[in-house]
């Protein structure tokens, strides 16, 4: 057995989250319908709730004590997937409690009833005095909370117990309105009690990145710049808009995707090992991988970059319209539905080898994949004939839909004469688990309950995520970059492989 790292922050547990009161900003919202609320119901169902939660509502449409827990279970009951009775009824068997304090987060009266409600069920010990904020609101009020509650005195931390405040994503636009909103946090909480909500860290094949890649001897040493060529990274919808037209044009691929859940895919797959799998340790080298990536510079976007948009097609036989004709959309609309970048990582291991990403909405399929592609043998020792056509391996992370890994290499085809042919050695997660993987929101609540902040962003690394960004940011609203239209249904415009040099194409995830 090798030594182990002595951090005992990086020790697993019974994982049973502390008793505590969870504050939903935002509890009439579709997130928290749709992903906290059956979470929790997950979590009670698994024994990883304890036994004093009260759950604490807030949204300004008024709703009774009773009508807010009604609504809980209506909505665990809807995500449910019928054939797990007693799901509506988890919370309440386990004696969850709900309470709902209206009002606009505008007001500072709002915060005032929140702290009585509080106060009240600490008086009956219910939370233990421990108190879990979770921002699953419209971000242009992310500020204010934090400022309404540090005013009210609902941030401070009495001793041995803590206040944490989640927040949702998009952490800010860009990078002046991200240091906004950290400046606002940073008023009232200290870093410690942020926590930065990607879901995509908390979904388990982007942990198996880690344990891929530092639980074992064989990968580490081919995973640099002396055997791989490239590394693509694919996050691939079939999906559009699908009814949020009005919030994709404030957005778009960029801000949705590629400076959050890609680029942290993107430092997990290039960071340098951690000291150990703690919150810090990781993060640490998180941002020392994204300070590594070569800042874009104006001039060499037009190579760098590909900003596509979807125009009307068929996926799947069924017939799409296009973005600009989607409810919301404007109808000469620039925003991208689909972004390409080639980025360089100036570091030792990483240097010369194009980190290759691209995003988008309505490609042919669903999928999310971080591909190393091998450098090809220096010289083949085989007659001629004897090769059709050899690619050079590549190792496939697949991080959904069909979690595994994918590494393909050449074999001899059977038979007399030496021919040979690629082939894939296939892991699956369905096929080799018996186990259930957990919800990602499931794991960031448990996580944020126990103050494990490993799979949260902390400050620096969101400010340099923005940094890498920022330049594509400026080109877009300039119109430097043109956008180029694909067909929906399939991987995007055609000029994306221009960014790959000569004749090579990405790959067909
Ligand atoms: N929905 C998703 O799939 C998804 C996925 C990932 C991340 N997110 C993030 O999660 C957050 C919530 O998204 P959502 O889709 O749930 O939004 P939503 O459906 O629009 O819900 C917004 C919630 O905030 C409340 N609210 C709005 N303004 C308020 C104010 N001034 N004071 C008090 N309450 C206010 C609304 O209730 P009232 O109108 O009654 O006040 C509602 O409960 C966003 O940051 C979003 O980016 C969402």
């Amino acid at each position: 057995m090798p030594r182990m790292s002595p951090d005992p922050a990086s020790a697993p547990g019974d994982r049973v989250a502390v008793s505590a009161s969870l504050v939903v900003f935002g509890a009439t919202g579709d997130l928290a319908h749709r992903k906290l609320y059956p979470a929790l119901a997950s979590l009670a169902n698994a024994g990883q709730l304890p036994g004093r939660l009260t759950v604490v509502g807030n949204a300004r449409r008024a709703i009774s004590n009773e009508e807010f827990a009604e609504d809980v279970r209506n909505a665990v009951e809807k995500a449910g997937d019928g054939d797990s009775p007693g799901r509506r009824d988890a919370l309440d068997q386990l004696g969850v409690r709900f309470r709902f304090v209206p009002g606009s987060v505008d007001d500072a009266d709002t915060f005032q009833q929140l702290r009585a409600e509080l106060e009240d069920i600490d008086a009956g010990r219910d939370g233990g005095g421990n108190v879990l904020y979770y921002l699953s609101t419209v971000p242009s009020v992310f500020g204010t909370i934090a400022s309404g509650l540090g005013k009210a005195g609902l941030a401070h931390e009495p001793p041995g117990t803590f206040r944490r405040i989640v927040v949702e994503k998009p952490f800010g636009r860009d990078v002046e309105t991200a240091r906004h909103l950290d400046d606002q946090l940073h008023q009232h909480f200290r870093e410690h009690q942020i926590y930065r909500i990607d879901h995509y860290l908390a979904k388990e094949t982007v942990q198996n990145i880690l344990a891929l890649r530092f639980t074992n001897t064989v990968f580490e040493p081919l995973w640099n710049r002396r055997y791989v060529d490239r590394v693509e990274i694919t996050v691939a919808e079939q999906l559009g808009v699908e009814h949020r037209g009005a919030f994709y044009e404030q957005s778009g691929v960029l801000r949705d995707i590629v400076q959050n859940h890609l680029l942290q895919v993107l430092a997990l797959t290039a960071m340098e090992p951690p000291a150990s799998f703690a919150a810090d340790a990781i993060r640490d080298e998180k941002v020392k991988l994204l300070r590594s990536i070569r800042p874009l510079e104006p001039s060499e976007l037009p190579d760098r970059v590909v900003r596509g948009q979807y125009t009307a097609d068929t996926i799947d036989g069924v017939d799409v319209c296009s973005y600009r004709e989607e409810e919301g959309v404007a109808p000469h609309s620039k925003v991208e539905t689909y972004l390409a970048l080639r980025l360089d990582v100036d570091n030792w291991r990483w240097a010369g080898v194009p980190f290759c990403v691209r995003a988008g909405k309505r490609l042919q399929r669903r999928a999310t994949e971080v591909a190393l592609r091998y450098k090809s043998v220096p010289f083949l020792p085989l007659p001629a004939g004897a090769v059709d056509s050899l690619e050079p391996n590549v190792m496939t992370l697949h991080i959904q839909p069909d979690e595994g890994i994918t590494l393909s290499f050449a074999a001899k085809v059977p038979g007399q004469t030496l021919q040979v042919r690629t082939v894939p050695l296939d892991f699956s997660y369905r096929e080799t688990f018996a186990e259930r993987a957990p919800e990602a929101y499931e794991r960031v609540l448990v996580d944020a309950f126990l103050g494990d902040a490993t799979l949260f962003i902390r400050g620096d690394e969101v400010h340099t995520a923005w940094e890498i960004v920022q330049p594509v940011i400026d080109a877009f609203e300039r119109d430097a970059v043109p956008l180029a239209f694909y067909p929906a249904g399939s991987w995007g415009p055609t000029e994306s492989n221009n960014l790959l040099g000569g004749d090579e194409t990405w790959r067909k995830s």
